[in-house]
């Protein structure tokens, strides 16, 4: 079955592992068989980052990673949030029907509270109908994003299914969130605990030089090594060996497996291969990036397009909304 499928990533800085893993490569993946838009949530990085120096710095650096990456503006819509005057319409009235004590008890709104206690705004705590009206804007039925945006799916599909109760049509289809593979993953920082994290400080970077990678992934937290055979792994080494389960291959996952088993394992030995085998997904995009940032016609080109595109099935969508809801003109 062909599906509609909508992501975004927030322009807050560079991509990193987590991002690519978490959504980026199963868009990828996905663009061929799929209608598919693939943004950059500009409005979305104002809750956090409000910088208007770097605003346009950020888009750019992320539209140029995603093209780097695999996205191909000819078969998928690519797109900037702020292109789009019907997402802000569309979340405002979405907005009458969500209620202030679902968005209180969001888990990232709660984390947001804890960490920017000085910045608890209004777009914090509306983040997830603006994030329903990006997916419902298309009527996506999948949405590939990281396990931490699993909530926020939720709330979407819920915000989906009172919109067609309230008015009694069958209108918005309930999306899932998606990876390709199977289950939504988390990949771990390099710190020893969370996951990786623009703001936790602790990511490996698709834009990272080689040098300045080696050395992140050698400075990885890692403990004195196991003492009895087949222990359980401590967080920061269960985070090494999931991080290598996403880039290397399962033999060499098993040879250190077995070598952690064994009591036997040499962290450095597991750290340098693991930067090798990252290095061997970054590099070849690292290198496109670097082409792609310096040709600001194409990158103009490929935004102008994808909102032409994108504005087309929005401003249907709105449309039918707004009839929905009651608007009709004299
Ligand atoms: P953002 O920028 O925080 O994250 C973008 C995507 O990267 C995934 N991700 C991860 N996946 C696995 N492990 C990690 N350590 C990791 N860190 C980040 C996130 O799950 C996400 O898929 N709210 C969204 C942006 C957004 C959006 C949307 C997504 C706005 N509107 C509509 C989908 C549909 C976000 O958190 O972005």
């Amino acid at each position: 079955m062909k599906e509609i499928v909508v992501s975004g990533i927030r322009s807050t800085g560079n991509l990193h592992l987590g991002n690519y893993f978490g959504a980026l490569r199963n868009f990828i993946k996905m663009q061929h068989e799929h209608t598919c838009y693939f943004f950059i949530a500009d409005y979305h990085s104002l809750t956090t980052h409000p910088d208007p120096a770097m605003l346009h710095v950020n888009v750019k650096n992320i539209l140029s990673e995603y093209l780097a990456a695999g996205l191909d503006p000819d078969v998928a819509t690519i797109f900037l949030q702020s292109d789009l005057p019907q997402i802000p319409e569309l979340y405002l009235l979405l907005n009458m029907h969500v209620y202030v004590g679902e968005l209180e008890r969001t888990v990232s709104f709660k984390e947001k509270v804890r960490k920017q206690p000085d910045n608890v705004n209004a777009g914090l705590l509306t983040y997830p109908s603006l994030m329903a009206a990006d997916i419902l804007m298309h009527k996506a039925t999948k949405v590939p994003v990281g396990k931490d945006q699993e909530q926020h799916l939720e709330m979407t599909r819920r915000f989906a299914r009172r919109f067609n109760t309230i008015y009694g049509v069958d209108y918005f289809p309930e999306p899932d969130a998606y990876n390709f593979g199977s289950e939504l993953v988390k990949i771990p920082g390099l710190d020893g605990s969370g996951k990786m994290g623009k703001s936790e400080g602790n990511c490996v970077y698709l834009i990272d030089d080689e040098k300045n990678l080696r050395k992140k992934v050698m400075r990885a937290v890692t403990d004195q090594g196991p003492t009895e055979p087949n222990s359980v792994k401590p967080e920061p080494i269960e985070n090494l060996f999931t991080i290598m389960k996403v880039v290397s291959t399962p033999d060499t996952v098993d040879y250190f497996e077995e070598k952690y088993n064994t009591c036997q394992i040499r962290y450095g030995d597991m750290k340098k291969q693991l930067a090798e085998d990252i290095l061997k997904v970054t590099l070849p995009i690292r290198n496109r990036i670097l082409e792609i940032q310096k040709d600001d016609d194409y990158l103009r080109k490929v935004v102008k397009q994808g909102a032409e595109k994108a504005r087309e099935s929005a401003s249907k969508v709105l449309s039918d909304v707004r009839q929905i809801m009651g608007f009709k003109s004299f």
